[in-house]
């Protein structure tokens, strides 16, 4: 039988590439250049499987472009808000991704800016690097402890519940909104409040960690009202996608003094951070590392590889992405 031909858009780690030569007669992109829409289109011609990643825009154009080889885009990731996936569903091309081996690393990074905002981490290392730190003082730097706050998450899926365990063990109450309220033994054991109202629960909380996949939905929720619905002490760390927050208007309330801070992996388009954003000091930026480990990378790539395997041997896979996601 053939081998299926698989085009893949960005260098993956070293195991993976030579697991899929093994597997596929792959096209892989050994010089990890970035492809424009005509790139991959031409990478595509005559393959059977499309293997993108978040930096590529697989659009309504894309797919329609897309030669009708392409039966499957297998994507390196587990967010899809960079496929059209009602355009896939129109030319009955199938959507796979990679949940469940980023779960824990998103969730310690989320942690990490939960942390490193209130305790002003990242302001005191620059300082302590540029050799300005004049010593100790009673009044120096001083941020505020996260014991005993409480932490709403939007977005209970496997990660924001990954959030709230670790979240826990640090004395933190854990609030939530989700678009399904969570089984009542997971709430129990989680000891999680549900908000069913958004609005409500912003207005109530010391902490937001953004833990929703975008979908047309979820884009800009955090929009210019819902963040004025923040406390002036309130902290946003968004581990999710740049575009669930309205950016600009984030900005404009960090600056302002209306919100406290924030710890951001993610932007609206990255790689541009927004400028204003670089130049505030109760920001911690990120660039996109929620699931940048080695073990979570080659996890990534192991499900990719299965989902192409499964499906070219004629059996549906099992990370199918239908109408909605839960990271
Ligand atoms: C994910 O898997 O969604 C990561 O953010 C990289 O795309």
């Amino acid at each position: 039988m053939n081998k299926p031909v698989v085009a893949v858009t960005r260098k993956l780690p070293p195991v993976t590439e030579t697991r899929m030569m093994e597997l596929f007669e792959a096209r892989l992109n050994e010089n990890d250049r970035p492809l424009g829409a005509a790139d991959i289109l031409a990478k595509c011609d005559g393959a059977d499987v499309l293997v993108p990643t978040v930096t590529d825009v697989i659009d309504a154009d894309l797919i329609a472009a897309l030669p009708d080889s392409i039966r499957l885009i297998a994507n390196f990731g587990v967010g899809v808000n960079h496929i059209d996936l009602a355009a896939a569903a129109a030319r009955t091309i199938q959507v796979t991704n990679t949940p469940g081996v980023l779960t824990e690393d998103t969730a310690d990074l989320t942690i990490a800016l939960l942390l490193s905002v209130p305790r002003r981490l990242v302001e005191g290392a620059r300082l302590a690097a540029t050799g300005k730190w004049t010593g100790w003082t009673p009044t120096f730097m001083m941020g505020h402890r996260v014991t005993g706050k409480r932490l709403g998450i939007i977005g209970m899926g496997r990660i924001g519940q990954a959030v709230a365990r670790r979240a826990r063990g640090f004395g933190i109450s854990i609030h939530y909104h989700n678009r399904r309220r969570l089984h009542p033994e997971i709430e129990e054991e989680l000891e999680a409040t549900y908000w069913e109202s958004l609005d409500q629960m912003l207005a109530h909380m010391d902490l937001i960690s953004v833990n929703c996949p975008q979908t047309p939905d979820t884009y800009h929720l955090l929009n210019a009202e819902r963040l004025d619905k923040l406390q002036p002490h309130a902290v946003i760390v968004n581990t999710a996608r740049g575009g669930i927050i309205d950016e600009a208007a984030l900005v404009e309330r960090l600056e302002a003094g209306a919100i406290a801070g924030a710890g951001l992996d993610v932007y609206e388009n990255e790689p541009a951070i927004h400028p204003k954003l670089l130049a505030l000091d109760n920001v911690v930026l990120s660039p996109h590392l929620g699931s940048a480990t080695h073990e979570g990378r080659i996890a990534m790539g192991e499900k990719v590889i299965i989902n192409i395997k499964t499906f070219s041997d004629g059996h549906v896979p099992l990370d199918r992405v239908l109408d909605g996601i839960d990271v």
